[in-house]
């Protein structure tokens, strides 16, 4: 994908007259950000109210949920327990970042096909936490599936469609490696 520089303005939004800010360079999505941020900016508010990528939720303030699940360097991190400085030179990749030139990943897919969802607040964390699951287990069993979704809270669908959901994502994508001109 490619990457541009993108000077980020509005971190004035979420800093305070004449507070300390320190500038942070991160890719988000594989594009390059550069901002200004206070030191206490946590990285879930970074991506909802600088970058508009609303589409990471804030579902308590307790570390609990797990709605803000987004992806560090490859690996699920709750953003609402993350600094923003503390990403400065790394990869995040958020929700948004999983459809690939307009085509829903497998895991998007499969949670729809499989109604993995019901008013979907949990549905991005659950996203992010099923894509970095799939791709160290791409066969995982109910257990497995269940203990890796253990940080993400759902209040609505009794997780018994999400596992089902997760699971059909790993069939897709092994489904798709093996195809002709599929990745290995
Ligand atoms: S908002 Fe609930 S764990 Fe981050
Ligand atoms: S679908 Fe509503 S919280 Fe999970």
């Amino acid at each position: 994908m490619a990457t541009s520089a993108r000077p980020v303005a509005p971190a004035a939004s979420l800093t305070s007259a004449g507070g300390p800010t320190s500038r942070i360079q991160v890719t988000v999505n594989g594009r390059s950000v550069v901002a200004e941020v206070e030191p206490r900016t946590l990285l879930v508010h970074f991506l909802r109210e600088v970058l508009g990528l609303t589409g990471t939720h804030i579902g308590c303030d307790t570390s609990h949920c797990g709605a803000c699940t987004v992806h560090l360097d490859g690996k699920p991190v709750k953003s609402c327990t993350v600094l923003a400085v503390q990403v400065s030179g790394r990869e995040v990749r958020t929700v948004e970042g999983l459809e690939v030139d307009g085509k829903l990943s497998p895991v998007q897919e499969a949670f729809v096909e499989a109604h993995g969802l019901q008013c979907g607040f949990c549905t991005p964390g659950m996203m992010m936490t099923a894509t970095a699951l799939l791709a160290r287990n791409p066969n995982p069993t109910d257990a497995e599936t269940r203990d890796a979704i253990r940080g993400n809270l759902c209040r609505c669908t009794g997780y018994v469609n999400i596992v089902k959901a997760i699971q059909l994502a790993g069939k897709k994508m092994q489904s798709a490696s093996s195809a002709p001109g599929g990745k290995p």
